[in-house]
């Protein structure tokens, strides 16, 4: 054993000590690291430096095939990170500086208020996301998790009967509209049409059965939309109670692991109008992809 565990909440995350990402890590390590995260689900690393995008890059491939998006476009719009592995979490336009109230990817960011999971939108789900805080303000900000193996343990059978047949339909559009982006045109929506996942699964790293749900989930295939929407509203308020959530303070250089099909996560608010959070994520995928997504979330 070379790592050491430090649980943050009564059932589940934790604190991983003994292993520093930004040094070479042997096969035996990471093989203790992956155990953690089969039983935690989200785990943190912290560092006195945050790690570089190169470091950032090369530590989460360890933990499975990675999402690339779309190269950067060269004309015009620099990017800020220009690495196609990395997300760019931050309050940052392309030259750093804090974005304009009327900027429009600020309204896409809000929707990561919204409690959800990575990319259940896409037929190949993301797996871990590997969040890195460069620059974390004074306060606020925390992010937020909620464990839907837990979740489901605890929902009371009554409840459960019947929701393991059902699968749900996931919308990237969905959700935009919900955190409110404004209404995609029919030609921005049919770039990306929903995907269906079931409303439960296995969780084959801690062989538990979990709830998928996120604030991409829009219908259940064969049930009217309205009875749909109530039944996906009422298991996410389940889902968020008090008892379930851990919410993560960050400090600069925390490297925050987290498992999609074990969990649900959310930003929260903070004064993104004069303090700098700088946010970087990469995500793993269920299995490689051959041509790259272009849409993140
Ligand atoms: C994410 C995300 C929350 C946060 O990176 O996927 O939802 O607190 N982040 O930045
Ligand atoms: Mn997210």
């Amino acid at each position: 054993m070379t790592i050491g565990i430090e649980p943050l909440h009564p059932l589940y995350a934790a604190r991983l000590t003994g292993v520093d990402i930004r040094q070479p890590i042997d096969e035996s390590t990471m093989t203790e690291v992956r155990a953690a995260l089969a039983t935690y689900a989200v785990c943190v690393i912290g560092h006195d430096q945050p790690p570089t995008n190169e470091e950032h890059i090369a530590f989460s491939a360890r933990l499975g095939p990675l999402e690339r998006g779309e190269s950067p476009k060269i004309k015009g719009t620099e990017v800020r990170l220009p690495y196609p592995e990395i997300v760019d979490q931050s309050n940052l336009n392309d030259v750093g500086e804090i974005y304009a109230d009327d900027d429009r990817r600020l309204a896409y960011k809000r929707a990561n208020r919204l409690w959800h999971t990575d990319m259940s939108f896409y037929e190949v789900r993301a797996t871990y996301s590997l969040l890195v805080g460069h620059i974390t303000p004074p306060s606020g900000a925390e992010t937020e998790f909620t464990d839907m193996r837990a979740v489901w343990e605890a929902l009371p059978q009554a409840r459960k009967a019947g929701l393991e047949d059902l699968i749900v339909e996931h919308s990237y559009w969905y959700s935009r509209v919900q955190g409110g982006g404004p209404e995609p045109t029919e030609e921005e929506r049919v770039t990306r049409p929903p995907a269906r996942h079931g409303l439960v699964h296995l969780h084959a790293p801690s062989g538990r059965k979990a709830l998928y749900l996120a604030s991409h989930a829009s219908d259940i295939v064969g049930m009217p939309r309205e009875e749909a929407r109530a039944l996906i509203s009422d298991l996410m308020d389940f889902a968020v109670q008090p008892q379930f959530v851990y919410a993560h303070k960050w400090r600069q250089g925390d490297v925050l692991i987290w498992d999609n099909l074990a969990t649900m996560h959310r930003a929260t608010p903070f004064d993104d109008r004069n303090f700098v959070r700088d946010m970087r994520r990469t995500t793993c995928r269920e299995k490689a992809m051959e041509t790259a997504d272009s849409l993140i979330a």
